[in-house]
């Protein structure tokens, strides 16, 4: 078996590392010098629509999947009549846009924050209007780790948000003043079974996830979030593992985006499950069947952001990831995961690793 892979970042290398262990091979395609899933497989270096490397993948594998959502789905539309290719084009698509995303979420009677599109200067006072302060503009495409956004806290900032953003297809959302939040992943293979894991409870800081922690005592929460998982795999008719990212008001739970891809909020299933979701993503678009979502004991995941300082790499029953990437500021180098008996231990555990990996880092 060959699985071509379009993106070759640790996402990549963490499916190319669980592939190994099925045995099955991975080829991927990346323009970039050195991926890190070189580590774990051919790479084809070319753009990422480049069309005589993307019949290479239809042609040498038995399916083909992708490591991010910023792939031009035209890409995928030139080779899906000659190899298969999960996640469906149509799910990488409502990603790709965060207005087609928030309609999805609407016709399928998924919760989200108030949002009005914004296209000229007059929009934005009329957005203002209707979604009060504070409200937060987000470029519609190609936005990651809080980039293209910017918070709107009072009239007078609306100029510099314009000046900031203005030029790109915007929109805003209501700023969501949220308890916490979580992310729900769900896997759905060929044969349409599905398997869900665990709330992960994540905390952002500057907009690029920093820990997060899973299960998460909140059932009430977690069968809300597993139902609109559901609901989105089979209404996509995906293939694959999906992440849906919550916000936490109270009892009620509203959708901020979802990842058509392994996500972030679930590395720390690698040790912290029967099975990861590196592992069921690759079941999954094989249609074998997916394996258990089981917790194993109390996950906690720090992300190492910028730099992987030497005392992060000390600390005992920890698994460091390191994802062989160079150092530069707000890039995501690594993460650590540590597992707990129980959640309070886990807590102890990981705001330890956190301590060490913050304060020592630039
Ligand atoms: N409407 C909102 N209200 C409150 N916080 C928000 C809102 N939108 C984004 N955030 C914060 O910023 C983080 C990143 O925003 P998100 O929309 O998920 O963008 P990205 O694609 O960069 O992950 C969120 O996880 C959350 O912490
Ligand atoms: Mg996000």
């Amino acid at each position: 078996m060959r699985i071509g892979i379009i993106g070759a970042g640790q996402l990549g290398q963490m499916l190319g590392f669980a592939a190994r262990d099925l045995g099955v091979e991975c080829v991927f395609l990346d323009p970039s010098d050195q991926p890190p899933a070189a580590a774990c497989g051919h790479v084809i270096q070319r753009p990422f629509d480049d069309t005589m490397a993307l019949s290479e993948l239809a042609a040498t594998c038995d399916v083909v999947t992708y490591e991010f959502e910023n792939v031009p789905v035209e890409a995928l539309h030139r080779i899906e009549d000659k190899v298969a290719i999960y996640p469906p084009a149509g799910a990488l698509q409502h990603s790709q846009d965060r207005l087609a995303e928030k309609k999805l979420f609407d016709r399928l009677g998924i919760p989200l924050p108030g949002y009005h599109v914004i296209d000229t200067r007059n929009d934005l006072d009329a957005a203002v209007d209707k979604l009060g302060l504070p409200l937060v503009i987000k470029t519609r495409r190609l936005g990651y780790d809080g980039k293209g956004q910017f918070v709107l806290r009072e009239q007078a900032d609306i100029d510099t948000a314009w000046q900031t953003l203005g030029g790109n297809d915007l929109i805003a959302e209501q700023w969501v003043p949220f308890d916490y939040e979580v992310s729900c992943i769900g896997v759905r293979n060929v044969d349409g079974d599905i398997v869900i894991y665990p709330l992960s409870h994540n905390v952002h800081e500057g907009g690029i996830l920093r820990t997060s922690r899973s299960p998460v005592d909140a059932p009430a929460l977690a069968e809300t979030a597993e139902q609109y998982v559901r609901t989105m795999l089979e209404h996509l008719d995906y293939v694959g593992t999906l992440a849906l990212e919550l916000f936490v008001c109270g009892d009620e739970l509203l959708a901020n985006e979802f990842a058509p891809r392994v996500h972030n909020s679930g590395h720390w299933s690698i040790e912290g499950s029967a099975t990861s979701q590196f592992e069921n993503h690759l079941r999954a678009i094989l249609n074998r069947p997916l394996g258990s979502t089981a917790s194993v004991g109390h996950a906690g995941m720090v992300n190492l952001i910028g730099d992987i300082p030497a005392a992060a790499l000390e600390i005992d029953e920890t698994h460091v990831h390191d994802y062989g990437k160079s150092p530069r500021p707000g890039r995501k180098l690594g993460h650590i995961t540590v597992i707990g008996e129980a959640p309070a231990e886990r807590d102890k555990f990981l705001d330890t690793v956190y301590r060490i990996v913050t304060q020592s880092s630039c």
